[in-house]
C-alpha cells in the first residue's frame, strides 16, 4: 500500500453503506431518510423524528403514541444512578458525567440479546428516555440540589426543561428547543458516529456505544464547538472588534469557532434554520448582545474565508438559542447529545443488520531490526530539571 492512498481524517474514504441520512456540502442540503431537515424542523418533533431515524418510516398514530409513552414511562433514574452521580465532583465537565452514566446503564441492564428485536426495542427506548434526565439530574446535583422527577404530562422537550430549570417552560421555547434535537438528531457519519459504529461493530452493548459516541463528541472539533463559540463571542465583547479578531486567527493560523465544515463548503442548513430559531426567541424574549457580534462575525468570515468555504456551522447559532433558553453553556454539548442520541442508535441498528468488525489498515512509518537495550545500558538525557528514579534531593 502506497502512502499516496492515505487520507488523513478518512477525508472522502466511503467506510459504510447507509440509508440514514444524506448530505449534500456543496448545495446545503441535509435529509433524514429522504426527507429535507427543513420540512421536519417545520412539522415533525423530536421523538418521531427519531423514530423515523430509528425505524426508517414515519409513524403512525399508534405508532408515535405508542413509542411517546413508553419514553415517557422510562425517563426515570434508578435512585443507585442518581447516588453514584452524587460521587461525581461539581467541577466535572458534563459530558464526562453523562458519558460515565451512558456506560453504568449497561451495569444495570446487563442481559446482551443483539439478536432479539424486543431487546433493541428497549434499549432504544431507554436511552432515549434517561439519557436528557441524566443531563438534568447532574446540573441540578452539581448545585447542591436533588434532581427534578420526570413529568409524564410534559412532551419529551419540555420535560427536559422543566427538570433542567425546574419550571414549566413557555410553549414557544419549548417549541424552538424541540427543533433544536430534531436539528442535531443525525448527520451521517461524523466522528461521533464513525465511533458508535466501530464499538457497535464488537457487538458490545448498546450502553457502550453511545458512551463512546458521546465521549468523541466532548472534543471542540466536534459537537464542544458550541460551548466554545459563546466564549468567543464573550471575548470579542463588541460588534467592532470582530474585524481585528477575525484577522488575527488568520494570521495565527487559529480556527474560528462554529465555522467550517468536513462537508458543508456552504452555510450549513442547520445553521440557516437555527438563525430563524434565534430571530424569533429574541423577538418573543428580547434581544441579546451577541446576536450582532455574531452576525457581524458571520459577514467579516465570509468575506475573508469564503473562497475556502468557510461558513456558519450548525454550532454557531446554538449556543445563543441555548443560552436564552436559560441552558448553561457547559450543557450545550450534553444537549447535542441528547439528540443524537438518535442518529447513534440508528446507525447502531444499521450497523447490526450487516455487521463487520471495524479494522483499517495502516501505513507503518517506524523502523525494523532495532535491538532491545537493557534499562541500565540505556543513556537517555533527562529533560532539564526532571531527577532520575531514586535520585537523592
Ligand atoms: N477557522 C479558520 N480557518 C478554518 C476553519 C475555521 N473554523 N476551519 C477550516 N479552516 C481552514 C483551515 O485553516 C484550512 O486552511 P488551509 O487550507 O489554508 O490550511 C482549510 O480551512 C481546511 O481546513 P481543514 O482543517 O482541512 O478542514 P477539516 O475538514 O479537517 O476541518 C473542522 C473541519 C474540524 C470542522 C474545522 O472547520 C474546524 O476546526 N472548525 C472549527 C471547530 C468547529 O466549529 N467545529 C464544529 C464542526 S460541526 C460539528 O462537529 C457538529
Amino acid at each position: 500500500m502506497s502512502i499516496d492512498e492515505y487520507k488523513p481524517g478518512l477525508e472522502g474514504v466511503p467506510a459504510t453503506l447507509s440509508s440514514i441520512s444524506y448530505v449534500d456540502g456543496q448545495k446545503g442540503v441535509l435529509e433524514y431518510r429522504g426527507i429535507p431537515i427543513e420540512q421536519l424542523a417545520q412539522n415533525s418533533n423530536f421523538l418521531e423524528t427519531a423514530y423515523l431515524l430509528i425505524w426508517g418510516t414515519l409513524p403512525s398514530t399508534e405508532e408515535l403514541t405508542s413509542f411517546e409513552q413508553e419514553i415517557y414511562q422510562h425517563r426515570r433514574l434508578k435512585y443507585r444512578i442518581r447516588d453514584m452521580m452524587k460521587c461525581f465532583p461539581e467541577s466535572g465537565h458534563p459530558m464526562d458525567a453523562l458519558q460515565s452514566c451512558a456506560a453504568a446503564l449497561g451495569l444495570f441492564y446487563a442481559r446482551r440479546a443483539l439478536d432479539d428485536p424486543a431487546y433493541i426495542h428497549r434499549a432504544v427506548v431507554r436511552l432515549l428516555a434517561k439519557i436528557p434526565t441524566m443531563v438534568a439530574a447532574f446540573q441540578l446535583m452539581r448545585k447542591g440540589n436533588d434532581p427534578v422527577q420526570p413529568r409524564d404530562d410534559l412532551n419529551y422537550a419540555a420535560n427536559f426543561l422543566y427538570m433542567l430549570n425546574e419550571k414549566q417552560p413557555d410553549p414557544l421555547a419549548a417549541r424552538i428547543f424541540d427543533v433544536c434535537l430534531i436539528l442535531h438528531a443525525e448527520h451521517t457519519i461524523n466522528a461521533s458516529t464513525f465511533s458508535a459504529m466501530v464499538t457497535a461493530s464488537t457487538l458490545t452493548d448498546p450502553y457502550a456505544v453511545i458512551a463512546s459516541a458521546v465521549g468523541t463528541l466532548a472534543g471542540p472539533l466536534h459537537g464542544g464547538a458550541n460551548e466554545e463559540v459563546l466564549d468567543m463571542l464573550e471575548n470579542i465583547g463588541t460588534v467592532d472588534r470582530v474585524a481585528n479578531y477575525v484577522d488575527e486567527c488568520i494570521a495565527t493560523k487559529s480556527r474560528i469557532m462554529g465555522f467550517g465544515h468536513r462537508v458543508y463548503k456552504v452555510k450549513d442548513p442547520r445553521a440557516t434554520i437555527l438563525q430563524g430559531l434565534v430571530e424569533q426567541l429574541f423577538d418573543e424574549f428580547g434581544s441579546d448582545l451577541y446576536y450582532g457580534i455574531a452576525l457581524e462575525l458571520e459577514r467579516v468570515v465570509s468575506d475573508r474565508l469564503g473562497h475556502k468555504g468557510i461558513y456558519p456551522n450548525v454550532d454557531f447559532y446554538s449556543g445563543l438559542v441555548y443560552r436564552k433558553l436559560g441552558i448553561p453553556t457547559d450543557l450545550f454539548t450534553p444537549v447535542f447529545a441528547i439528540a443524537r442520541v438518535a442518529g447513534w442508535l440508528a446507525h447502531w441498528k444499521e450497523q447490526l443488520a450487516a455487521n463487520r468488525i471495524f479494522r483499517p489498515t495502516q501505513i507503518y512509518t517506524g523502523n525494523h531490526g532495532q535491538s532491545y537495550v537493557k534499562l541500565d545500558d540505556r543513556s537517555t538525557p533527562l529533560p532539564p530539571g526532571l531527577l532520575a528514579l531514586g535520585q537523592e534531593l
